[in-house]
This record gives C-alpha cells, sequence and structure tokens, in this order.
C-alpha cells in the first residue's frame, strides 16, 4: 500500500513538471497528427482567420483540431479590430476564438497588446486633433491592456505584449508610441499586462528576427527591460521566411542569442513564400504591364516540381534547426492553416498565387508534411 502511495506521488510529481513546463507528456507511440507528433517537444500552432473563428469554414476547423494545439487570432485581437472606437470595445470574434481554443484544450496566445500597425488613429490624437501628451498615451495603453487581457484573464497562456518595435538596424521603430513615449512604452505594456494576468507569459514578438542589427537590437531592449525587474517570458520571432532568406545560420544565430536571455523562444508566424519580391524601384508602367505582373505571379496555376523540392527542404530545414534547439523553443506556430488563406496571396503584391504552409488550397497536408511528421515521431523517441 505504502509503496503504491509513493508511486503515485511520484506520477503525480511527473506530471505537475511538466504541466509546469508547458507540455503534454511524451508518448513513443507514432502518430500522423502533426501537434501529436511533437509533443512534449512544442506546441504546434496556426493563427485563425475569421472564417474558422466564426465556424463558417469547417474544412479548416478540422485540420486545426487535428493537427494542432496551440492558435492565435490572425487579426481579431489586435487593437483596431477590439477598440475601433475610444470605449467602445467589440469581443464579438475574440470571444468566438477563446470559445473555440478552451473547448479545444488548446494552448491560446493572445495577439497583441500594443503594435503601431493596425492600430485605430484615436489612440494617438486627442479632441482637438492634436498628438496626445505621453500621460493621455499612458492611460489609453492602461485602459486598453487591462479590458482586453483582463476579460480573458486565466484562459490566454501567453500575450504577444509588444510587437515589431525595433527596426532592422537595431534602432527603435519611430512609431507613434515610440514618438510619445520614448522607449518607456514598452516597459508600460508589460506591466499593464503583468498586473492585470500575472499567471499569463509575456512575449515581445517581431520580424525579421535572424537579422543581425535587429537580434542585437531585441536583445539590448530585453536586457533593460530585465534589468528594470519587469516580467518578460519569450521572445517571438515571426518566421515570414523566403525559400532563401534569412539563412538557416542566421535564424540558429538568433535562437541562441534570445534563449542565453533566460528566455523561451517561439517560432510564431511562419510562412514560407515561393514568390519574387517586387523591386523597389520599377516603375509604375512597368509595375502594371502584363509581362511584370507574370514574372511577380509565376506559379498562378501550379506549383512546378522542382519549386516544390525547394520548399520542402526548406521546411525541413528549418524543423530540424527547431528540434535542434527542442529545448528552448516552446511553440512553433503556422500564419494560418492552409495556402488559400495566406496574407502572401496579397502582400506584398495584391492577386498573386502563393503556397507557403503547410496544407494546400484543399486542405491535404503537402507530401514533406508527412516528412516533418515522422521527425517529431522520431524526435520523442
Ligand atoms: C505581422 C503581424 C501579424 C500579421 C502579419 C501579416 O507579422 O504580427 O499580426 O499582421 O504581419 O499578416
Amino acid at each position: 500500500m505504502k509503496n503504491k502511495l509513493i508511486g503515485i506521488f511520484i506520477a503525480l510529481t511527473v506530471l505537475l513538471e511538466l504541466a509546469m513546463l508547458g507540455c503534454s507528456p511524451r508518448s513513443n507511440t507514432s502518430t500522423d497528427s502533426l501537434h501529436e507528433a511533437f509533443s512534449g517537444i512544442f506546441f504546434i500552432g496556426t493563427a485563425m482567420d475569421i472564417p474558422q473563428i466564426t465556424g463558417e469554414n469547417q474544412q479548416a476547423l478540422d485540420v486545426i483540431k487535428r493537427h494542432f494545439n496551440s492558435i492565435v487570432a490572425e487579426n481579431c485581437m489586435k487593437s483596431v479590430s477590439i477598440q475601433p472606437v475610444k470605449g467602445q470595445f467589440d469581443f464579438t470574434h475574440s470571444d468566438q476564438f477563446m470559445a473555440f481554443g478552451r473547448e479545444n484544450g488548446m494552448h491560446i496566445v493572445g495577439h497583441t497588446l500594443i503594435w503601431h500597425s493596425q492600430a485605430p488613429d484615436w489612440f494617438f490624437v486627442d479632441k482637438n486633433g492634436g498628438v496626445v501628451s505621453p500621460e493621455v498615451l499612458t492611460e489609453r495603453m492602461r485602459t486598453h491592456i487591462h479590458t482586453l487581457a483582463g476579460r480573458y484573464k486565466g484562459q490566454v497562456h501567453g500575450w504577444d505584449v509588444v510587437n515589431e518595435a525595433i527596426m532592422e538596424d537595431g534602432s527603435w521603430r519611430n512609431s507613434m508610441f515610440y514618438q510619445i513615449l520614448g522607449e518607456d512604452f514598452v516597459r508600460l505594456a508589460f506591466e499593464f499586462a503583468h498586473e492585470t494576468d500575472p499567471d499569463a507569459e509575456l512575449y515581445y514578438n517581431d520580424y525579421g528576427m535572424a537579422n543581425p542589427g535587429r537580434r542585437e537590437g531585441v536583445i539590448r531592449m530585453v536586457k533593460d527591460l530585465q534589468a528594470q525587474g519587469i516580467r518578460i517570458d519569450g521572445i517571438g520571432m515571426q518566421g515570414h521566411v523566403h525559400l532563401d532568406s534569412p539563412t538557416i545560420e542566421e535564424f540558429e544565430e538568433s535562437i541562441v542569442a534570445f534563449s542565453e536571455l533566460g528566455l523561451k523562444v517561439m517560432i510564431t508566424e511562419l510562412d514560407v513564400s515561393v514568390l519574387p519580391w517586387p523591386g523597389t524601384f520599377v516603375s509604375a508602367d512597368v509595375a502594371m504591364s502584363a509581362a511584370y505582373q507574370a514574372e511577380m505571379n509565376p506559379y498562378a496555376d501550379n506549383l512546378p516540381d522542382n519549386v516544390y523540392e525547394e520548399l520542402r527542404n526548406r521546411y525541413l530545414d528549418l524543423f530540424r534547426l527547431f528540434i535542434k534547439h527542442q529545448d528552448h523553443i516552446s511553440r512553433v506556430t503556422t500564419w494560418g492553416v492552409h495556402d488559400g488563406q495566406s496574407w502572401r496571396n496579397y502582400w506584398p503584391v495584391e492577386g498573386r498565387v502563393d503556397y507557403p504552409l503547410l496544407f494546400d488550397r484543399n486542405y491535404e497536408p503537402k507530401p514533406f508534411v508527412l516528412e516533418i511528421i515522422d521527425m517529431g515521431n522520431e524526435a520523442r523517441k
């Protein structure tokens, strides 16, 4: 009896420790579900768009439930959607998003509390049309964060507290937040988030994080927050990458550098564009020409085998890298489920056909996804 009790105690302790690590226990059984293949290694997440959140796109929801165990809202938690008019909060979609997450036992990420983009104009303007004072902006940030993070207190596992504050050369982005409050806006955002939901993890999220300049700038900012005793738990490396850039080595350097800050690293917005990047100095005439349009949208009908092969290699290289650094990476989230929904089809050029995600336009996993699943099964052994 005593031995049995000790056994139960040990099992409970192990489970508790795993829960504290934010992981489910590893199982050795092979699986054909992506998130199960990586169970105990890192969460496999996806961003959800509105037709998924409202339940209109059932096919996508079936894929999400089978292959993903973490979700983030693509747009509906951004400030322009949540508080389009001062004091008027619209939680219609965010409530539905949260309900889906709760009902399906998802690890839920809130995106994003403070971001210069997709923010309503009123946030920075007083009633006479002038720029608000630092005190007024601080209050607006406080209200926004308290209201949004407060509504989902205890339900959101981690918040992208600040998005995209650092430029490629490591300097501060000259956003309205920065212009009005200076670098202190980041500290304030993290403090407001932490006092609202002390159990939620708090992240800084940015793109182009493999870039050495931005990497150094982010490290400086994080060390400064840490020196002030501000809670920050993780760094989100948006993974909006291309077939050949950044290099795996550059990406790896940032994973290592961020983990050395004692923080979790998350690959937050993974998608691999196969399309050419538009030139900067293209005249309006050329830009409108049929030849240029065709050059910019080369795979409108289908993806040639050789480009598929490049995409496959790129994804396999990335997942190999993530598995190598599994001790520091807590989540890999793709920016959407299937190619048809991806923002890459309309940015930086409208109306293209890109192939950046793991599932194709028919919601089928691309063949290399089975290889990624095998990699997860192998890594769990
Ligand atoms: C950034 C943001 C995301 C999203 C993408 C484009 O990466 O963090 O929320 O807007 O741009 O879809």
